[in-house]
């Protein structure tokens, strides 16, 4: 069966559950051959294992630059090289507002949410330069165009918003170097990043904000990063696409 990323090789962070594992296995129904990174090596080598070959499971760290070049090295060993960066690894942090929110969960949400993405641009741009090209897909949020304060907190929004000027930055800069870089705005999915940070009450008010009126499914988000990450989108660079229902537009 021909899919549109055959061929190509992705590295999706945080893999391992939630989004991200939805994201690998479309990524794979479409042709692709995934590294799944994450934190969590249970489960993580679980989803792998269930996948099958087109899969490695890699331990990494987004915060870590030496994971980062491990990365690199495991795709080298294993696929030959990467074509395609999905920054989906991410944390929630404390729903608490400024007054309560203390300096370490503060930068702790800073350091996986935005520095993340900013190192994992960094290891693989000069991997991407090396291979004629590339697209690096950034994982934002409704959260990185305007503070929800139902949700998250303020320094999920910073990171959030940090994320499409990293994208913005990237894009302008290698965009002569064949390599395009977007971001993609989920709307709220359920996910176990969700489930652990707000209460039921606080997820049934979330889950009717959309106009459609649901949470949105993981795979309605893997939808807008196959195109992204496709040939069908090659003149797309340094955007953001908004999944979410019409929920920034109401
Ligand atoms: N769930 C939502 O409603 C929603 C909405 C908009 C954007 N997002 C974003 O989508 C992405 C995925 O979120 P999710 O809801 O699937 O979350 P999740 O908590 O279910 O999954 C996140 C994964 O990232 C991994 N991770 C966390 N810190 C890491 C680190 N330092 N290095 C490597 N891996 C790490 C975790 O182990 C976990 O497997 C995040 O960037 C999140 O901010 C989520």
């Amino acid at each position: 069966m021909m899919g549109i990323l055959d061929g190509k090789v992705a590295v999706v962070t945080g893999g391992s559950r939630g989004m991200g594992e939805i994201h690998v296995r479309e990524l794979v129904n479409e042709g692709a051959k995934v590294i799944i990174s994450d934190l969590n090596e249970e489960l993580g080598e679980k989803v792998s294992e269930d996948i099958g070959d087109n899969t490695i499971f890699v331990k990494h760290d987004v915060t870590n630059f030496d994971d980062w070049e491990n990365i690199i090295i495991k795709a080298r060993e294993t696929f030959g090289s990467i074509d395609i960066l999905v920054n989906n690894a991410g944390v929630g942090g404390p729903h608490k507002k400024i007054n309560d929110l203390s300096i370490a969960d503060y930068k702790t949400t800073i350091d996986v949410d935005l520095n993340g993405v900013f190192l994992g641009m960094k290891a693989l741009i000069p991997h991407m330069i090396d291979n004629n090209g590339g697209s690096i897909i950034n994982i934002s949020s409704v959260a990185g165009l305007r503070h929800d304060d139902v949700t998250p907190n303020a320094a999920y929004t910073a990171a959030k918003h940090g994320v499409i000027g990293l994208t913005r930055a990237g894009a302008v800069e290698y965009a002569n170097k064949n390599i395009k870089i977007n971001a993609i705005c989920p709307g709220t999915v359920l996910t176990p990043l969700l489930e652990e940070n707000l209460s039921e009450e606080e997820l049934e008010a979330v889950g009717s904000t959309s106009p459609i009126g649901r949470f949105a499914n993981s795979k309605e988000i893997s939808q807008a990063i196959i195109f992204l990450a496709s040939d069908k989108s090659s003149y797309i660079n340094g955007e953001y696409i908004v999944v979410d229902g019409g929920t920034a537009a109401s």
